[in-house]
């Protein structure tokens, strides 16, 4: 059995981005974990004494708290910096971006449509920079839009890990009824990379594993996406979760992992695969 990793995986420009900037803030806190691999997480507090507050009253006075890739709620924010603490934004800008849109439009007096799951981290932050929380409403399906006491104007953004045809729907939905749409895409170019590379493997692969947190979306949708094309895709979390069953009869190996996995994490895989099967790489 050969293996093939994706043309595109892993750490995107966001985390790579927040992992560098917590680990220049040795003995800081991040505020909700900074992104959605736990591995990382336990190697930045082994390596780089960096805790965790789960909770605002977690965190001492005159710390340093690092905020998480995904942003925080616009009131927890302003609460951390009252406080006196040391605020180092690690917000991914792609997700500032959504959060400046949702500010600007409600502003303005448009209604805000977010596409997203309402209990991701990101979405919370980003809905919580309406002016207006009565007017700014968080859909996941079209159909979900004919009960919003919408105005006729209306601005819409996406979660940054959602897909761009289910995005198109909830658009599509919006212009029956609505005189004035502003539509910002702010789905991130990374998840496209991951995606499409995954879904070019996945068609060639006769088992696809698929690395990554089991509550990260985009690790989920690289897993949902390979299975479309390869029955016997798995998503796992490390090395430790592989089968040797799962192998049997295979040829090809597709290898992809999500935005938050670290390579080194990628790399054990692998060399468990291998010494499962005695491949050649
Ligand atoms: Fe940012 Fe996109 Fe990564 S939104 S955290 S660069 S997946």
């Amino acid at each position: 059995m050969k293996i093939q990793l994706a043309s595109s995986y892993g750490f995107c420009f966001g985390v790579k981005r927040a992992i560098e900037i917590a680990e220049e803030h040795k003995g800081s806190v991040t505020y909700g974990p900074l992104i959605h691999n736990i591995d990382e997480i336990n190697r930045l507090k082994e390596g780089f004494n960096i805790g965790l507050a789960e909770k605002l009253e977690d965190i001492e006075k005159d710390g340093t708290v690092v905020i998480r890739t995904h942003g925080i709620p616009k009131n927890e924010l302003k609460a951390l910096k009252e406080k006196d603490h040391k605020v180092i934004d690690a917000t991914c800008p792609y997700v500032t971006t959504p959060q400046n849109i949702v500010q600007n439009m409600s502003e303005d007096g448009y209604s805000i449509v977010i596409f997203g799951d309402k209990d991701h981290p990101e979405i919370k932050g980003v809905v919580s920079y309406a002016e207006d929380l009565e007017d700014a409403f968080i859909v996941l399906k079209p159909e979900e839009l004919e009960a919003l006491p919408l105005k006729a104007k209306v601005a819409v953004v996406s979660q940054t890990t959602k897909k761009p045809e289910d995005f198109s729907s909830i658009v599509t939905a919006l212009m029956s009824t609505r005189k004035e749409i502003r539509v910002f895409n702010t789905i991130c170019n990374a998840t496209f990379e991951n995606q499409d590379a995954a879904a070019d493997l996945a068609k060639k692969a006769d088992i696809m594993v698929v690395i990554g947190g089991k509550h990260s979306s985009n690790t989920k949708q690289l897993h949902s996406i390979s299975k479309r094309d390869c029955v016997d895709s798995y998503l796992i979390e490390n090395e430790k979760e592989l089968e040797a069953t799962w192998f049997e009869g295979k040829e090809l190996c597709g290898i992809s992992a999500g935005a938050s996995t670290p390579d080194w994490i990628v790399q054990k895989v692998i060399s468990k695969i291998e010494d499962m099967k005695k491949v050649t790489a």
